[in-house]
């Protein structure tokens, strides 16, 4: 899952009239965080709310934050103090500018924020998003509103329901969470602590989403959760099931064409899982499964209760039943106690995977977590050393894995219009953005396309023959 900074403002849409106020919504961190926005998007917009991509012109800013680590933090509070520059210039000129912070940040820090930025009118956490309009109904009246408790009551039903409208306005994309939280302990991860225990949403809830998603226009669905395949659910049969049969369902929705999930632990990966790879033309080949670390001596201090052998002899079963299989993973350098050994480790189980895409970070001390306590923490230009050489090999493998698609005729699901006029940008299968000639009103076909090219962080295609499934 990625995790750096990712700054989304809320798509624009409506034609806002003389009295709407206009929301302005920054996300920071991983897409349950840009799925949350989407949601409070939706809650803020039954109360007249309308999204704006001006943050100069919103009435209010919610900066949906993450705490996955320290700098994430560190990057809220300095938004924070601009924001009130702005908020005094706002209230000088008679005008009201309404600020609230959400998400990990707001879970872990709820007070403080208060006390640290007297700008600050609002504080919600991940499981309360759904009173964000309630809370800003009482700031207004004077409060400053801190609501960071996990709701007893399940925030999926108190949002509204997603309206074809807005969703149109959004792609033929979506995420669409599942779960949330986590029971796994990873001694490094301050999520277990900001996003809870492991809370897997109801089987019936998701199958309608999706399908008011897809009624709406959408193709591809990306299932989101923590912690995704620890999913589990009473289906319909009166069975727990788990994600592959959910999945299996899923692709049963005519005109869902495409189906990813994100992000798994290794040990969830069970055997319907795999075989769901093996069986659903709808499920894409590319898989985010982090390892974190390729020593099984700091596997086991990470607490991530498997080895790099089992990580690996999980790999071969997922491409014996599906060879195309892209790899995808998470990586931690300068955990506490990883010497040069350790860390070798790490480059051979990345150079034995071969990763299409990873995303790299430096440990970083997360004060309340088993990791901060440990003995032997790594020096700061040591971690970087380490990242750079471990982030060189990622990237060669990267490109290597563009490079071998080059000549490749692959099913393009054109997403949105492109850089150039006459130009659509679209998703391979494995993930990759990709460059082609096509109208706008191809957008959300899937088509056939010839890789001729790469780019830095892209492909280039040309189209093959007439438009297949649409
Ligand atoms: N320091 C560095 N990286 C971390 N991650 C989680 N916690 C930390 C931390 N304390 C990374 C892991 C995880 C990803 C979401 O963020 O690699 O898989
Ligand atoms: Fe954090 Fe580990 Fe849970 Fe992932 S599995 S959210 S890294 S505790």
């Amino acid at each position: 899952m990625s995790i750096d900074p990712i700054l989304t403002a809320s798509p624009a849409e409506g034609q806002p009239g003389a009295n709407t106020r206009k929301v302005f919504i920054k996300t920071y961190g991983c897409q349950m965080n840009v799925y949350d926005s989407v949601r409070m998007g939706d809650a803020l917009a039954s109360e007249g709310y309308v999204p704006t991509e001006q943050m100069e012109e919103a009435d209010l800013i919610v900066l949906n934050t993450c705490h996955i680590r320290e700098k994430a933090a560190d990057k809220v509070y300095s938004a924070l103090g601009r924001l009130r520059e702005m908020k005094k210039a706002r209230n000088a000129q008679g005008q009201e500018l309404m600020i609230g912070v959400a998400g990990c940040v707001a879970q872990a820090e709820g007070e403080e924020i208060l006390r640290r930025e007297p700008s600050v009118d609002v504080v919600i956490g991940p499981q309360t998003y759904h009173r964000l309009p309630a809370a800003l109904r009482r700031a207004r009246l004077g409060d400053r509103i801190v609501d960071t408790d996990y709701a007893v009551e399940d925030k999926f039903e108190h949002l509204p329901a997603v309206e074809s409208t807005r969703v149109r306005s959004r792609g033929v994309t979506s995420f669409l969470t599942v779960q949330e939280g986590c029971d796994k302990f990873c001694t490094f991860c301050v999520v277990p602590y900001t996003r809870g225990a492991e809370v897997s949403r109801p089987f019936r809830q998701i199958v309608v989403e999706a399908q008011r998603l897809v009624d709406a226009g959408v193709r591809e669905i990306t299932l989101l959760g923590q912690n995704v395949n620890a999913w589990r659910s009473e289906g319909p049969d009166g069975r727990e099931w788990g994600l592959g049969d959910l999945l299996y369902k899923l692709a049963e929705i005519p005109g869902l064409a495409r189906l990813r999930y994100t992000t798994s632990h290794p040990r969830d990966m069970d055997d319907r899982l795999i075989e769901a790879h093996r069986d659903l033309r709808e499920l894409m080949p590319y898989l985010h499964l982090p390892v974190q670390s390729g020593s099984d001596r700091i596997l086991k201090a990470m607490n991530r209760r498997h080895t790099a052998e089992e990580y690996l002899r999980l790999i071969s079963r997922i491409r014996a039943v599906k060879p195309d299989m892209a790899m995808s993973g998470d990586f931690i350098v300068g955990f506490p106690g990883e010497t040069e050994q350790d860390f070798a480790d790490t480059l051979r189980i990345v150079e034995a995977v071969g990763y299409a895409q990873a995303f790299s970070f430096k440990y970083s001390t997360r004060p309340g977590t088993p990791g901060a306590d440990l003995p032997g923490h790594v020096a700061e230009d040591v971690k970087a050393e380490r990242l750079e050489r471990l982030q060189s090999l990622l990237l060669k493998q990267q490109a290597e894995f563009a490079k071998s698609c080059v000549g490749k005729v692959i099913d393009l699901l054109l997403e949105k219009p492109g850089r150039m006029p006459g130009q659509l940008i679209g998703r391979s299968p494995w993930l990759q953005s990709v460059n082609v000639d096509a109208k706008p009103s191809q957008i959300g076909d899937i088509i056939p396309v010839r890789i001729i090219g790469t780019g830095p962080n892209s492909l280039f295609a040309e189209p093959v023959g007439a438009s297949s499934a649409s």
